[in-house]
């Protein structure tokens, strides 16, 4: 059966491929989403991207009723962000945290995440194969 996923990413991820290399790497979101959606074409992948916390709420609010799943990377809003968390909190679909560096080993501030626990699963550390992951796990998991 054809599913429906959300793929959202939050602030500064449109960076991705020129930020930081030494952490996030050089492939773009564009080209992960793309060989994504090629990897995943019997499914829906739907993917948004925000630099903005209302905005984020709004995508899981509207998708939160109805897609499959949801892999959420909501950047340095996982540290910060109650509101997120709410939102979360607040619909059906499962979601995945997502992390592409491994936020344990970095600096104390990104140890902690608001959304672990609302969460249905979290994959950190595995960069940009962790949306691959996720997303296969919203396939079979749920
Ligand atoms: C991130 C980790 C966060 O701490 C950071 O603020 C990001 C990206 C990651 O994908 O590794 O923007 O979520």
């Amino acid at each position: 059966m054809k599913k429906t996923i959300l793929v959202l990413n939050g602030p500064n991820l449109n960076l991705t491929g020129t930020r930081q290399k030494e952490i996030y790497g050089d492939v773009t979101m564009d080209e992960c989403i793309g060989s994504l959606k090629e990897k995943f074409s019997d499914h829906n992948i739907i993917y948004h991207q925000s630099n903005h916390e209302g905005v984020l709420i709004d995508h899981l609010h509207r998708y939160g009723f109805e897609a499959d799943g949801i892999v959420f990377n909501a950047g340095a809003y996982t540290h910060t962000s109650i509101a997120l968390r709410d939102a979360i909190e607040a619909i059906e679909v499962p979601v995945i945290e997502l992390h592409i560096s491994d936020v344990q080993n970095r600096e104390d501030f990104r140890k902690h995440s608001f959304l672990t626990d609302v969460c249905f699963k979290l994959i950190q550390g595995k960069g940009l194969k962790g949306y691959e992951e996720a997303i296969n796990c919203c396939l079979t998991e749920h």
